[in-house]
């Protein structure tokens, strides 16, 4: 397995190093991703969303949620009362990790050691933002944070060792991965109380 490799980057606001992460060998991702995925948002947002990964059209934009998951995040935001512009959204891992199906490119799950070696940048984010609160989408993206599990943390609100408050809940793909329409209804209800807890916070 490819080590951490140590670029240098400490970077001081998010220009540096969203220009650093271009650069970034710390896993084998970036050898077959398009680009690197930093996060977008304004510099000092009071809400960050973490995400797992880029998927294949933000591999493509080189912007975080902008394709189907990213739709369901949009509404489910819209409905909560949350502003999407005001908001930082990133991911615990900055490349796409999938595998060639004919002409498509299927989401790959990162493997514990790609996260491990993605956290050096994620830090680096909060600790620029530095966010009031960290809304964790799914469990890739609490594990990079915590050793807590999604079924232990969802919807709890909790503040961590730097003040920061934070809230587990799903990533919005499992909703459009759900085949029942009764249940995912019932799911993406409980996805809008949780993020309704968050606006709350806000
Ligand atoms: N899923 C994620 O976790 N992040 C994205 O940016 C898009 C889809």
């Amino acid at each position: 397995q490819a080590q951490p490799v140590d670029i240098g980057s400490d970077a001081i606001d998010l220009p540096s190093l969203r220009h650093d992460l271009t650069a970034c060998r710390r896993c084998a991702l970036h050898c077959h991703a398009t680009q690197t995925v930093p996060g977008t948002g304004p510099d000092h947002a009071r809400l960050m969303i973490i995400g797992e990964q880029p998927g294949d059209q933000e591999d493509l934009k080189g912007t975080p949620f902008v394709g189907p998951a990213g739709q369901v995040l949009n509404a489910a935001m819209r409905h909560t009362g949350l502003d999407r512009h005001s908001a930082y959204l990133t991911n615990a891992v900055k490349h796409f990790k999938f595998a060639p199906r004919g002409k498509r490119r299927i989401h790959q799950t990162p493997t514990a050691h790609e996260v491990d070696a993605c956290r050096w940048w994620l830090r680096q984010e909060i600790a620029i933002v530095r966010p009031s609160l960290i809304v964790t989408l799914g469990a890739t993206a609490l594990k990079s944070l915590t050793n807590q599990t999604l079924a232990q943390s969802r919807g709890r609100l909790t503040i961590m060792e730097n003040g920061t408050a934070r809230l587990a809940t799903i990533h919005p793909s499992y909703l459009l991965r759900l085949p029942d329409a009764e249940r995912r209804q019932s799911e993406e209800a409980r996805f809008h109380a949780d993020l309704q807890q968050a606006s709350k916070w806000l």
